[in-house]
């Protein structure tokens, strides 16, 4: 059985103001029956740790240096996550993709970093709107698998979120067909290079546009385990009845 996960993604939005969110997803939800990941931007980590310290509810960094340490202004490592306090790490978001120009290859390395320093790391995949119009969806899912995974991991440190670029931030969904039929191809490709125990045990997310208005569908779709989720997961109030649609699905 894979614990389910509700996962938000705050982005580059957040200040020490935004912690009354954290103190309000704990009240409402005391026993949580899916995992619960924050992923706040960098400068909020510590203090959402912090907030969160007696509850079960997990924060995450959103991206971590490919090296251990070193010269590279700017950058935080996934040892430094770690220190942080953070249990997991987004890797290859599809802004870093764009924003920063990061391909597989990187992607892959961040990936061993961060699972070296003890981290759970959510690979992010997902095609554009000309690769779906295409019909080259599949073939860039299984390019993103092949590149950004490493080949040794675990079910516990890898959660696989599939965003397809052109539902993110933007409230178009792809159907629960689309959705299952990307879930159910990124679970063969799982079974097929990581053996059936770790390919059935990884966890695989959507994102992309969800809300509480449509989570209950999403969720029920196969292979769906859960949820990364921008934009709703900045507001407690947004994000809360996602929590509760995941635990109900
Ligand atoms: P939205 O939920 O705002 O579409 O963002 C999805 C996302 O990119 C989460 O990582």
């Amino acid at each position: 059985m894979r614990r389910k996960l509700a996962a938000g993604n705050w982005k580059m939005n957040g200040t020490s103001e935004s912690l009354k969110e954290l103190n309000a997803l704990r009240d409402a939800h005391p026993d949580p029956k899916v995992d619960i990941l924050i992923c706040p931007p960098a400068t909020l980590i510590t203090s959402a740790v912090v907030t969160v310290a007696d509850h079960p509810l997990q924060i995450g960094g959103q991206d971590n240096h490919r090296a251990e340490n070193g010269a590279h202004t700017g950058d935080i490592s996934a040892s430094m996550l770690k220190d942080a306090g953070a249990s997991y790490v987004l890797s290859g978001h599809s802004e870093r993709r764009t924003d920063h120009a990061e391909i597989d290859e990187q992607i892959r390395r961040k990936t061993k970093t961060a699972h070296a320093a003890g981290l759970t790391v959510v690979v992010c995949i997902g095609e554009t709107l000309e690769e779906r119009e295409a019909a080259n969806t599949l073939d860039i899912i299984a390019g993103q698998l092949a590149g950004s995974l490493p080949d040794v991991l675990t079910a516990e440190n890898t959660v696989i979120a599939y965003e397809p670029v052109w539902a993110i931030g933007t409230g178009k969904v792809p159907t629960t067909n689309q959705i299952g039929e990307v879930h159910d191809f990124i679970r063969t490709k799982l079974e097929q290079r990581f053996g059936a125990g770790v390919g059935k045990s990884i966890r695989i997310l959507y994102g992309g546009s969800v809300k509480a208005s449509n989570a209950d569908e999403i969720f029920a779709v196969s292979n769906v385990d859960g949820a990364l989720v921008g934009g709703a997961s900045l507001k407690a109030s947004d994000f809360s009845p996602i929590i509760t649609a995941l635990e109900n699905a």
